[in-house]
Order: C-alpha cells, then structure tokens, then sequence
C-alpha cells in the first residue's frame, strides 16, 4: 500500500500546499510551539511532506525531514533555507536510523496517513530518547465510535490520501513506553487532535 500513497502523493504534491497551507496554520504553529526554543537539539519530522511545518521550527535545532515521495521532498528542500534541515528519503513504519538518536519527533499528519500506525509510532518510540517528545497531529477515531461513512470511504481513501478508521487509544496501547501527556480536540468537533507523547 505504501507505494499507491507514494504515487498518489507524486500526482497531490502540486496541489498539496494551495489545498492545506491555509487551513491547518494555526494548528501547526501551536503544536511545534511545544518543542523547546533552545538547546540545539536533533528533531525529526516524520512525513514532512512539502515542509509546511518548517517555518514553524525553532530554528535552534538541527532537524531531519523525511518523507516517502521525492515529489514532496523537493518541495520541502526550499523551506529549509536559513535552518539546519536535512532531508532523507524513507518509510516512517521502518525509520533509518540508530535507536534513540533523535529529542522530539514530529508527526503531523502522517500517523493516520500510513498503511500501518502502530509500527510507525513503535519507529518513532525506537529512535526517541528518554524523555524525548512526540507531537501528533491528526484525525483519528475514537475507541467504540462508529462512524460507518468514514470507515466505509477508508476502502478507498487509505490507498490515495490517508486511513479513516484509526483509532488512537489502540495505537498507543501497543507501544507501552510512550506515555500520553497531553490530548486536546483541535477541528472538526474533535475528528483532528492535537497529541503529546513523552518517553519513560
Ligand atoms: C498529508 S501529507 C502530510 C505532510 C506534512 N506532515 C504536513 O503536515 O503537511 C502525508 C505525507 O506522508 C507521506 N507518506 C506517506 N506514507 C509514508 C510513509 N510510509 N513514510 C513516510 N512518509 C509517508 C506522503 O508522501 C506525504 O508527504
């Protein structure tokens, strides 16, 4: 399935920033406001897409963007002018990187969005220092909810844009390190929450 989302990404990836770069702003600025404004940490954005999140980056730190489509990549590649942003092409369910190398991890809108969320977030867990935070930002459902439109356009929307049918409480409860610090609805009466996990 990840590589319909890459094809379907590679075709979105024009028409991704005039669709969302207005409409989620505010949320983006008040979820990173939550990563500290100093210290020169390493910061992952797991799934950054076209970089829409960037501007919003304490510019202290150095960051690591990665995305499955080179098509976002390169349009993330210019938001990075003026900070400390590498960016690497590759699966945030199987993350390239050493166990806990990275302070915070970043995951807007991507954990709702691949085939798999529970070996994304297990990745995110796996290279996350102690202590370490993870910002979320996403739609999810909740645990007994019914919603039988959106389960029933998940068979088709999970191969082009994103899952539907994600229930955060059973993501979480398969990754046990992580510990919930913050929960709050954000848009749509609650569909999107803005989360914040901490290691240990
Ligand atoms: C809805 S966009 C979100 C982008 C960005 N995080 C934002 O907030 O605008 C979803 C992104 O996830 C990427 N993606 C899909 N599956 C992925 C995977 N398995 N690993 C990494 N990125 C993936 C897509 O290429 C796309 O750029």
């Amino acid at each position: 399935m990840s590589a319909s989302l890459r094809r379907a990404y590679t075709l979105i990836a024009p028409f991704y920033d005039a669709v969302l770069a207005a409409a989620g702003t505010g949320l983006r600025a008040a979820s990173l406001a939550q990563l500290p404004r100093q210290g020169g940490l390493d910061v992952l954005v797991s799934g950054i897409g076209s970089g829409l999140d960037v501007p919003h980056l304490p510019p202290d730190h150095r960051y690591v963007g990665l995305d499955l489509t080179a098509a976002m990549l390169a349009r993330a590649r210019p938001r990075g002018n003026g900070r400390h942003l590498h960016l690497v092409q590759g699966d945030s369910m199987a993350l390239p990187f050493a166990d806990t190398c990275f302070d915070h991890v970043v995951l807007h809108l991507i954990l709702a969005i691949v085939p798999d969320a529970t070996a994304c977030l297990r990745e995110t867990a796996r290279v996350l220092k102690p202590g370490g935070s993870v910002l979320i930002l996403d739609k999810f459902l909740r645990p007994g909810e019914a919603a039988p439109f959106r389960r029933a356009l998940n068979r088709l929307s999970r191969h082009v844009v994103t899952r539907l049918d994600v229930v955060f409480e059973e993501v979480l409860a398969a990754v046990p390190e992580l510990r919930l610090e913050h929960d709050a609805p954000v848009l749509a009466g609650g569909w999107f929450r803005s989360i914040r996990l901490v290691k240990g």
